[in-house]
């Protein structure tokens, strides 16, 4: 048994959220930081921590208050430390430290990434089978684990170059589409025609694990612009030519992580997929997986992007274990085995 209040602060999403068990969310805030970079068409280190030291006491407070609980009744208090921007993660595990310390209640310390993985048993009673092929695909990441136990991830494949995400971001904004550019590029994709232009899928070789999306985006830009040094006109942006590149975007993009979970499940011998992070939204990447032919396991809309419930979730099961971090928790830029074995 165990009450965990969760702080989130990798990115530029504030989040507190108190977790029962490891599922039971209780409450999950998070404080939205889009309109703020909006104009600058992605995340701005800077800007995402002066609002997270705004954000981030009121949303700990309103964690507490929406589910009905003190400070006293918490377990441990648990932060994501790693990976993010440095100056956004100091805010959350600054905070966590503080509160554990003046609460003298445990710390515990979670990787985001593999919080993004737990964030499928939240608010469920799914056990997946281990092992199983992980899936991460986020603004900031798109990597693929070998989940032996939710404390027994190892990486296996990540991008060389652009998340995912990241891709869909940089796509709207050729296309005029604001940020994040996930949701709309999505939902202009399922009113556009899917082969209509043939985008490349980057699979990097036979029996690569490993991603690339900037290919893809500078086939977009060059479609949309024209290749540099001939002379092609700009193409007409209209709504049925946006609908189609959105459409044919979105096939190279679900192609390519499709191809790449199937080689993850032959190498890992995996008996499930696993997908969380921002992009697990997506409608067409949700359609195909089935095509797997293995159990899958999506978190539901609301823990599929930032948040603290999955940190709250995951931190159980090292409560459970008695893995707690000590005082000096660092924040950490990188992932926990961003090195391949
Ligand atoms: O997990 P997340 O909130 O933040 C990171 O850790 O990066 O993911 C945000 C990303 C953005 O790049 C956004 O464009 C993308 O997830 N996203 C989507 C969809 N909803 C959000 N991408 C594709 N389709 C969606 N429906
Ligand atoms: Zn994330």
């Amino acid at each position: 048994m165990s009450l965990i209040l969760g702080i989130e602060s990798t990115c530029d999403e504030t989040g507190a959220a108190i977790v029962k068990d490891g599922r039971v969310v209780q409450s999950n805030v998070v404080a939205s930081q889009v309109a703020l970079h909006e104009r600058y068409r992605g995340v701005v280190p800077e800007i995402a921590s002066r609002a997270h030291i705004e954000n981030i006491l009121p949303v700990i407070r309103e964690s507490l208050t929406s589910a009905g609980y003190e400070f006293t009744d918490l377990d441990a208090i648990a932060v994501a430390h790693r990976p993010g921007l440095i100056g956004s993660l100091f805010i959350g595990v600054t905070t966590a430290k503080t509160l554990a310390w003046s609460l003298a209640k445990p710390l515990i310390g979670v990787d985001h990434v593999h919080a993004h993985l737990y964030s499928v048993v939240l608010d469920s009673d799914v056990h997946p089978e281990f092992p199983a092929v992980g899936v991460v695909v986020s603004g900031g990441h798109t990597a693929l684990y070998d989940v032996k136990s939710w404390t027994e991830i190892e990486l296996i494949g990540s991008t060389i170059d652009d998340a995912v995400g990241e891709a869909y971001d940089k796509v709207s904004a050729i296309l005029g589409l604001g940020y994040p550019g996930g949701p709309v590029i999505d939902r202009l994709a399922q009113e556009g025609v899917a082969n209509a232009i043939r985008f490349p899928r980057s699979l990097l070789g036979r029996e690569s694990l490993d991603f690339s999306f900037s290919g893809l985006k500078t086939a977009v830009l060059y479609h949309v612009r024209g290749v540099p040094g001939r002379d092609d006109p700009p193409i007409d942006l209209n709504d049925q030519s946006l609908r189609n590149i959105a459409a044919s975007f979105q096939a190279a993009c679900v192609d390519t992580l499709l191809t790449k979970m199937k080689r993850a499940l032959r190498h890992t011998r995996g008996r499930s997929v696993i997908v969380g992070g921002g992009v697990s939204a997506n409608s067409g990447l949700r359609n195909a997986l089935p095509s797997l032919g293995v159990p899958i396991y999506l978190p539901t809309f609301a823990y599929c992007t930032d948040n603290a419930a999955m940190t709250a979730g995951l931190a159980h099961v090292l409560f459970e274990r008695r893995r707690f971090s000590d005082l000096d928790l660092d924040a950490i830029t990188s992932s926990q085995f961003a090195f391949r074995k």
